[in-house]
């Protein structure tokens, strides 16, 4: 054997020695798609990746960066449709039973782990409906966000000349009017679609409250997308809008959260994954920062549960990696550590019943308290932006509709609230 030929021979025994290694180790491969990338969320899901790590599985990492997950999800039909869907992928609300129908989810492999665990007992029946299909869990929740937020830096806001955080949307102005004339950003917003709409759908609660909210956003009700109650909220967005980050166009939402944490913004309208920036940058909740409800929206709750599906795997050691994962997902250590870095509250009912003792601060009290208090009145509402409340095409009309009118400062909001349901129509 010449020199090259050695050589050659050598890189491809080396290159298959670690995988062979790996393999025998291993007790399967299982790739997760998702699309937890800034640093609060890699944070949050590398906690998962190690447990499972830990368990003696071996975790590819499948992330898709793109808040929100529209970019994810696109990747995840494109894998599909080329018949190598990973084995697990972060799909939320709606969606879920959508591709459930397609046949490609998986309904078996979490029967014996939900069963084993007591799932139906341990999760409320709503949450738990998110993600079964025809009775069969599909998919494992992994945390509750609540969308209606508003971050505050209080240190900004006392140089600004304001003594306490926003109730109404009147106040709201008057706070940002303030943080304006003292030179600070007064609302840190990334201008991509699905930011627009989150702040959209926390307009609407204010304005409309839990039922208008859930006739217009949930119903889909012709006559609460064009009437009275809608073109006001349209008219207070544009007003919102007016006091966003002029150089917010097209930016992550974290780096416009990091904006209010380094003091250059009062304040952030954001689902409560913004706290894991917060978190990581070793922040406290109640002294150096604060979140309160949304103005007007204290008496409501815009949920959104992330949840992990699994799809059918041509591999069958993929099982038990997917099982691992549903198994500690559900797990109270799990619950406590992810959402703690997540910002999010546990989907567990004896955790949510019980905040105080897992040691969560005092957002995610509030926010356990409110989800429980609200799901007897009517006031917990499905998000919109975030998947829970219609399928992604109708979700899609919704946000170009929205994002093209806050871009146009003349837009008409009665106009705005005809194209709305015009989009909605077509894309039902
Ligand atoms: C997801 C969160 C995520 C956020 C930003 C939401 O739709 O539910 O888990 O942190 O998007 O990417």
């Amino acid at each position: 054997m010449n020199s090259t030929l050695r050589l050659a021979a050598a890189i491809s025994l080396a290159s298959l020695l670690p995988l062979s290694a790996s393999a025998a180790e291993s007790k399967g491969s299982v790739e997760v798609v998702h699309w937890w990338t800034s640093g609060g969320e890699k944070a949050a899901v590398d906690v998962l990746k190690a447990q499972v790590e830990k368990d003696g599985f071996t975790w590819k990492d499948g992330a898709v960066a793109g808040g929100g997950g529209a970019t994810a999800m696109t990747v995840l039909k494109s894998r599909a449709v080329a018949g190598n869907p990973p084995g697990v992928a972060q799909i939320k609300g709606p969606d879920i039973q959508e591709w459930a129908s397609t046949g490609l989810l998986d309904t078996d492999v979490l029967k014996n782990v939900a069963k084993e665990e007591k799932w139906d007992s341990l999760l409320d029946k709503k949450v738990a409906d998110t993600v079964k299909y025809d009775g069969d869990y599909v998919a494992v929740p992994v945390n509750i966000h609540r969308i209606n937020w508003l971050w505050i830096n209080p240190e900004v806001f006392k140089k600004a000349g304001i003594d306490k955080a926003p109730t109404t949307l009147d106040e709201f102005y008057a706070a940002a009017d303030k943080l304006k004339a003292a030179g600070f950003i007064p609302l840190a917003h990334g201008g991509q679609p699905w930011q627009d709409s989150t702040v959209f759908e926390s307009v609407v609660l204010a304005v409309m409250g839990p039922e208008g909210y859930k006739k217009a956003m949930v119903d889909l009700d012709a006559s609460a997308l064009t009437g009275p109650e809608m073109v006001k909220s349209l008219t207070e967005l544009m007003k919102v809008a007016t006091y966003m980050d002029p150089d917010g166009k097209g930016q992550d939402w974290n780096l416009e959260a990091a904006k209010v944490i380094n003091g250059k913004a009062g304040m952030q309208i954001m689902g409560d994954w913004a706290k894991s920036e917060w978190t990581l940058a070793k922040k406290t909740a109640g002294k150096d920062y604060q979140c309160v409800p949304f103005p007007g929206t204290d008496k409501a709750f815009l949920y959104n549960i992330d949840s992990l599906v699994v799809f059918k795997q041509k591999d069958e050691g993929t099982a038990a990696g997917q099982q691992d994962i549903a198994k500690q997902v559900l797990g109270q250590d799990f619950q406590k550590v992810f959402s703690v870095n997540k910002g999010s509250i546990p989907v567990r009912n004896d955790m949510l019943a019980d905040m105080g003792k897992y040691g969560f601060d005092a957002c995610a009290q509030t926010s356990a308290k409110d989800f429980l208090a609200d799901a007897k009145t009517g006031g917990l509402q499905p998000s919109m932006a975030h998947n829970m409340a219609t399928t992604l095409a109708v979700q899609g009309a919704f946000f170009d509709v929205v994002t093209n009118y806050i871009n146009d400062p003349k837009a008409d909001p009665a106009d705005a609230a005809k194209k709305l349901a015009a989009a909605i129509k077509a894309a039902k």
